[in-house]
């Protein structure tokens, strides 16, 4: 087997994965059926899941399908007509308008194809998917950028979408802090994983929203907004920047950090304790790396290096120039930890022991190394690829494809495009990942499309 026909494969597979309602294609399943397995949700279409296979798409001109997704996935958004009919779902809860689902799927009522949406009523854990409706907003301009085409964005209904979507992230609740407060499992890691409060991935996705929105939006519909977005842009970008970062010369004051400090002016402004530094951060970090902290509220950071919110927040220059380089060489410098036989790590470094016990609440799904706790997810290729070449560092990103295409060529693909990898390296196929998994196929495509076409990152960098 070789690289084109790896290639041929993964489109051939990502075209059996659309999803069609009627005579329209209107996404990707999450995993295409594989019969001997149980397949929960993996029939639905998920809008994190789309978005690698949006851009698949796009590069080969298929917009169509693309639009069809933004325009489903909208009538699906929570407004004040549909929110009676969806509460009677959630036990009576109130869900916020402008929310959009995890999921949907297409299923036959009185031998009428029709769409169910899945806001996490359903979802195991009942976790909510704080991150969709910013996905959606970051696609849209994707699909913008790539088509040329803005009148989709300019529709009303679309207008009033991004509208509904910014009330919901912008309204002022109890919190001080620029970044989104969100519940366990928001994102992408839809399970207890201690990622509840201010994680890094939603604070990113966010900023990318309120970028695209700010970009979107016609003048008439922000003018009474687009103030307190600037603001919000500008608070957030300075407070990651500043408070999230870590490397060698932040950890050395993390060290020696006072306490109990009261007033306007202190240094450890969110009272980190210097014991809560994990003790495996001073001799991991290299000299010329550092990244951003998974998490920051009072008197807790989350130390663990998370990897979708650190490449997006290169992508979407919310880490500065410096930051930006200096992530990519942790990743070069920490190789075998981020990305092993398969790139990449979804978080680093797993919880074991007790500490797993408490954090994930005993989840042997996500045993250290395994799935969300420390796994290998190929889908990251994608956005290593698209951060290394938006930092010059082109040669990261060749190393990682070879790594990923090398596996599965040597293998003639028996691997079968799985979900996730298991180990500390990512050299087991994960234990109850799923097989065709479409954003590992799609994630394949882009990266490779990204190489050939460095000018595609223009549809997705800020
Ligand atoms: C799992 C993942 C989630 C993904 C879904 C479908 O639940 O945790 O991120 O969207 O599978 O692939």
């Amino acid at each position: 087997m070789y690289t084109d026909e790896l290639l041929n494969e993964a489109w051939e597979r990502l075209e059996g994965s659309i999803l069609s309602c009627g005579e329209q294609q209107i996404g990707t399943v999450a995993a295409a059926a594989d019969p001997s397995v149980k397949q929960y949700n993996y029939g639905h279409c998920f809008i994190r899941d789309f978005v690698p296979s949006a851009l698949a798409f796009l590069t080969k001109g298929q917009g169509k399908i693309v639009a069809n997704f933004l325009r489903q996935t909208l009538k699906l958004q929570i407004n004040e007509n549909n929110i009676d009919e969806i509460r009677v779902h959630m036990d009576g809860a109130r869900p916020g308008i402008g929310l959009m689902p995890a999921s949907f799927e297409v299923v036959e009522e009185n031998g009428k194809q029709c769409i169910r949406a899945d806001f996490g009523e359903r979802a195991i854990g009942r976790v909510t998917p704080v991150d969709s409706c910013l996905w959606w907003i970051i696609l849209l301009r994707i699909y913008k950028k790539a088509t040329g085409d803005i009148q989709l964005a300019h529709e009303s209904d679309f207008q009033q979408g991004i509208r509904l979507i910014l009330d919901l992230c912008l309204v002022k609740r109890f919190d001080m802090y620029p970044t989104l407060l969100v519940p366990e499992g928001a994102f992408m890691i839809d399970r207890r994983m201690g990622v509840y409060e201010r994680p890094l991935e939603i604070q990113v996705l966010f900023y990318a929203a309120l970028l695209a929105a700010d970009e979107l939006l016609l003048p008439e519909n922000k003018s009474d907004i687009h103030q307190e977005i600037k603001q919000r842009l500008s608070r957030l970008k300075n407070h990651i920047r500043e408070h999230y970062w870590i490397d060698l010369e932040r950890v050395n004051e993390i060290h020696r950090y006072e306490n109990e400090e009261f007033g306007e002016e202190v240094v450890n402004k969110f009272n980190i304790y210097p014991d809560s530094l994990a003790s495996w951060v001073a001799d991991w970090i290299p000299k010329e790396g550092g990244y951003l902290a998974g998490n920051l509220g009072p008197g807790r950071m989350d130390f663990r290096f998370f990897a979708l919110g650190n490449l997006m927040a290169i992508i979407c220059t919310l880490a500065d120039e410096q930051q930006s380089q200096k992530m990519m060489n942790l990743i070069a410098k920490r190789w075998a930890d981020l990305i092993g036989d398969m790139p990449m790590k979804i978080c680093f470094p797993a919880v074991e022991d007790k500490e797993w016990e408490w954090i994930t609440g005993c989840d042997p799904k996500n045993v250290r190394w395994s799935y969300h706790n420390g796994g290998n997810w190929p889908v990251f290729l994608w956005f290593l690829v698209a951060a290394a070449q938006k930092t010059g560092r082109k040669s990261i990103a060749e190393r990682a494809i070879k790594i990923a295409e090398r596996r599965w060529i040597e293998y003639n693909n028996k691997d079968k495009w799985p979900e996730y990898y298991d180990g500390r390296k990512g050299t087991l196929v994960g234990k109850k990942a799923m097989r065709y998994q479409t954003w590992t196929i799609a994630g394949y495509i882009v990266a490779k499309d990204l190489m050939e076409n460095p000018q595609h990152l223009e549809w997705i960098q800020f």
